[in-house]
């Protein structure tokens, strides 16, 4: 079996030791902090025991797992390692500097990843002697049950790379997409509108925050919905996010944050973690009731969902992904109902370009420019699936 090595012991970086351990691999997890190595062993102990006690796995595999996996804050260990994954502080310097230390570490032919969510990988590359042994390994929280992983070559990165780290991850039993290094890369960047144009809907006074949750779940099969996801993920870090995106993206307006979420962080009312965001979450708190008014609830989903979907055929039509990696980033990602481009099949591509156009016309705001892959589609009869 290969070995692998986590350098950062946070949230990621003991999760993906846990799915490389589970598929056999030796894991040796360093950082530069003791306590939170000690933090990190405990808890992947108590993962362990919680599998046993839920009989998911018998107590000798829970050892051998365990016993795979080796803590350490010297990174001479990484020595005889076949794959290194980064998971340390997101920042370009510290993570370059890492890298250019590693590189002096590990054979020549170890393939070096990173599971950055929002810097570029050409630039982590760039700080690398051999940048073509380098590649985007970006997995979902938490890592060992969401089942997404994407994969990102850099523009320095050798197909053999990719093809090797896509067959390694594949062999934990995650399943790989391959995005382009582009902001987000897929599921980053085509959920935006499911937050920022819920948000947008709520400025507007459409519809208050549970009753666009509401029109989310019980009309869209959302499994949560936009302002109760925020209050989960914390709106501090998905404002900071949305905004990265927005930056990365030259200022599209499609990817503008939103004041009102602004607000929240600044206030301190971040989400679940601090007690209160859009929703309080204090012992005797009571979640208010949504106005179930079905047609207010069909505006605001069909609005949130053409918006997606638009953003997924322009993922599409920038050849960010392909057709089937776009859907099953979202479906396995995110846990989205069905894929955006097959739910777009399923609206109709007319219906879409139709509910867009009047966006547009209404705001003239370039946030609601129809993809031109729809336009197209749209112009010859086309479906993204026949
Ligand atoms: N948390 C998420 O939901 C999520 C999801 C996907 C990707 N990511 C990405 O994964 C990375 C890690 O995120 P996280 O949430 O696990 O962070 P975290 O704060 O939980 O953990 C980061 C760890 O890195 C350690 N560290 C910092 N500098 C180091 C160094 N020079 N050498 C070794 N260890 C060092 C810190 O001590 C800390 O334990 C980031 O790049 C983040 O963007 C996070």
């Amino acid at each position: 079996m290969p070995k692998l090595s986590v350098i950062g012991a946070g949230t990621m970086g003991t999760g993906i030791a846990q799915v490389a351990a589970t598929a056999g691999w030796d894991v040796i997890v360093n950082d530069t902090n003791t306590n939170t190595l000690d933090k990190s062993s405990e808890s992947l102990v108590k993962v362990m025991n919680r599998l046993v006690e839920k009989e998911k796995i018998d107590q000798k595999t829970a050892d051998t797992i365990l016993g795979r996996i080796d803590f350490t804050e010297d990174p001479s260990y990484f020595e005889n390692s076949d794959l290194v994954i980064e998971a340390i502080i997101e920042n370009l310097e510290i993570k370059q500097k890492v890298f250019s230390q590693v590189e002096e570490i590990v054979r020549p032919d170890t393939i070096i990843a990173s599971n950055t969510s929002s810097l570029s990988l050409a630039s982590i590359g760039a700080s690398l002697k051999d940048p073509t042994r380098f590649v985007g390994i970006h997995f979902f929280n938490p890592a060992p049950l969401m089942p997404l992983v994407e994969i990102i070559p850099a523009v320095q990165t050798d197909t053999k790379t990719v093809n090797q780290a896509k067959d390694w991850v594949d062999g934990w039993k995650k399943l790989t997409v391959l995005a382009k290094d582009t902001p987000g890369f897929i599921v980053n960047r085509v959920a935006r509108p499911f937050y920022g144009e819920a948000l947008r809907i709520y400025e507007e006074g459409i519809a208050d925050f549970v009753t666009i949750d509401w029109s989310l779940k019980e009309l869209g099969g959302f499994r949560m919905g936009p302002f109760e996801l925020m209050d989960f993920i914390g709106n501090d870090v998905n404002y900071t996010v949305t905004e990265t995106v927005f930056q990365s993206f030259f200022y599209d307006p499609r990817y503008k944050p939103s004041f009102t979420q602004k607000r929240m962080s600044e206030a301190g009312f971040l989400g679940r973690k601090s007690g209160k965001g859009y929703y309080n979450y204090g012992e005797d708190s009571t979640k208010p009731e949504p106005n179930k008014d079905e047609q207010v609830g069909r505006e605001v989903l069909n609005r949130i969902l053409v918006m997606l979907v638009n953003e997924a055929a322009d993922a599409l039509f920038l050849n960010i992904a392909s057709r089937e990696d776009i859907d099953l980033a979202m479906t396995k990602g995110v846990n989205y109902p069905k894929g955006l481009l097959k739910w777009a099949d399923e609206l109709g591509i007319n219906w879409c370009v139709e509910q867009l156009d009047i966006l547009y016309n209404e705001y003239h705001e370039d946030r609601y420019r129809c993809s031109p892959l729809l336009r197209r589609m749209h112009k010859s009869n086309e479906q993204f699936y026949n």
